[in-house]
């Protein structure tokens, strides 16, 4: 196989320590030309240290050194000023103990753990931050309310405890969805299909919101819809996580609209897009791909940010896709699109 194709930096040294293989991904990671390292002793072409400024091709000693050893762990080393992932293997023709003929070196760069090592970080401060703004608001009521119990109306101790109930609620939701998170991060997220009528679970969450609130919805079915095999709890989690949007965010009329369309090229690979529509202020032209990212919230009304995350990835896990543009009224208008995914024997 070309060394070159490799993603990881590959330095090979001969039997007498002379560098004679330095791949493209080892001069990238390094910023040292092939030709500048090929034919130099491998402790000049890479000259390696310790955290501690130690020269690592002295501490090692390959050629020298412990003649049962096979490898160097990862470790983690610095080549002028750059952090750089080292493993070291060595080649020993004749069997343990003889000398060694071949030291194989692996580079990686460390860029991309420090992103996931820094998004790790974020996250937890972010969350850190959701989980005390309601527990301070638990921890004060609760303790005010046991210090002055008899100071108080019953109105107001009622008052008190309806607050204390309702950011234990906040408390469990957004616990609720890290975990869904962690789920779709992970690629876990597990899927219990069975066949769904879309066009009944749209008036289900209709229904209910038409409860609460004087929001007006007008449903509209183009045509028939495909008999669609979905795990219908996620299902609600995406109507659930629009709709409510389209009502907090947005104003006006919402409108659900659903057709049949066909995706991908086979016949018969059909399924359902739905577009959520409301004519409110819209989402602006600039901020349109950040609002499914984690934690994005636009304005004072936004909850925690995560709804549109969870949903593009709930989308996403039934091989669908999910997409925001400008509603004809000027409101935000979401558009998805999911296979009906039918398993063969109900075709
Ligand atoms: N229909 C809409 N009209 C205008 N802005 C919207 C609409 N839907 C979403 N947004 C914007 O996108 C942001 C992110 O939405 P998302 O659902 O991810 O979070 P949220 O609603 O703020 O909080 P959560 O859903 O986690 O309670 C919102 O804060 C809002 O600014
Ligand atoms: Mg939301």
């Amino acid at each position: 196989m070309d060394a070159d194709m490799l993603p990881d930096g590959l330095v090979i040294a001969d039997e007498t320590g002379t560098v004679v293989c330095f791949n493209t991904a080892a001069a990238r990671i390094t910023g040292t030309r092939p030709e500048d390292a090929l034919g130099k002793h491998i402790a000049d072409a890479l000259p390696l240290e310790d955290l501690a400024g130690r020269r690592w091709w002295v501490c090692t000693d390959p050629y020298g050194g412990l003649g049962t050893r096979t490898r160097q762990p990862e470790r983690n080393l610095l080549l002028g000023g750059r952090e750089i992932l080292v493993t070291a293997a060595y080649e020993r023709v004749d069997g343990p103990r003889s000398a060694l003929a071949r030291l194989v070196v692996s580079l990686r760069s460390t860029d991309a753990r420090r992103r996931i090592e820094r998004g790790h970080s974020d996250l937890i401060a972010t969350v850190a931050h959701e989980l005390r703004s309601p527990l301070t608001s638990v921890k004060g009521f609760t303790a005010t309310l046991l210090a002055k119990w008899e100071r108080f109306t019953d109105e107001q101790k009622r008052l008190m405890l309806e607050t204390v109930d309702a950011d234990a609620d906040r408390v469990t939701r957004l616990i609720t969805e890290l975990l869904d998170i962690s789920r779709i991060d992970a690629g876990r997220l597990q899927l219990n299909r069975q066949i769904v009528d879309m066009h009944d679970a749209v008036l289900r969450h209709v229904r209910a919101l038409e409860c609460t609130g004087p929001a007006p919805f007008v449903v509209v079915v183009d045509g028939e819809l495909p008999r669609m095999w979905l795990d219908s709890d996620k299902l609600d989690q995406i109507l659930g996580n629009l709709l409510e949007n389209a009502v907090r965010h947005g104003a006006g009329t919402v409108t659900i609209e659903m057709r049949a369309v066909s995706i991908g090229a086979a016949p018969g690979e059909d399924g359902t897009e739905i577009t959520v529509s409301d004519e409110g202020p819209g989402i602006p032209e600039e901020l349109l791909d950040r609002v499914f990212t984690r934690f994005w919230r636009g304005n004072r009304r936004g909850g925690t940010g995560l709804g549109l995350y969870i949903v593009k990835g709930l989308v996403q896990a039934h091989a669908g896709s999910i997409g925001v543009e400008r509603a004809a009224g000027g409101g935000a208008r979401f558009r998805f699109t999911l296979p009906a995914a039918m398993p063969d024997v109900l075709r």
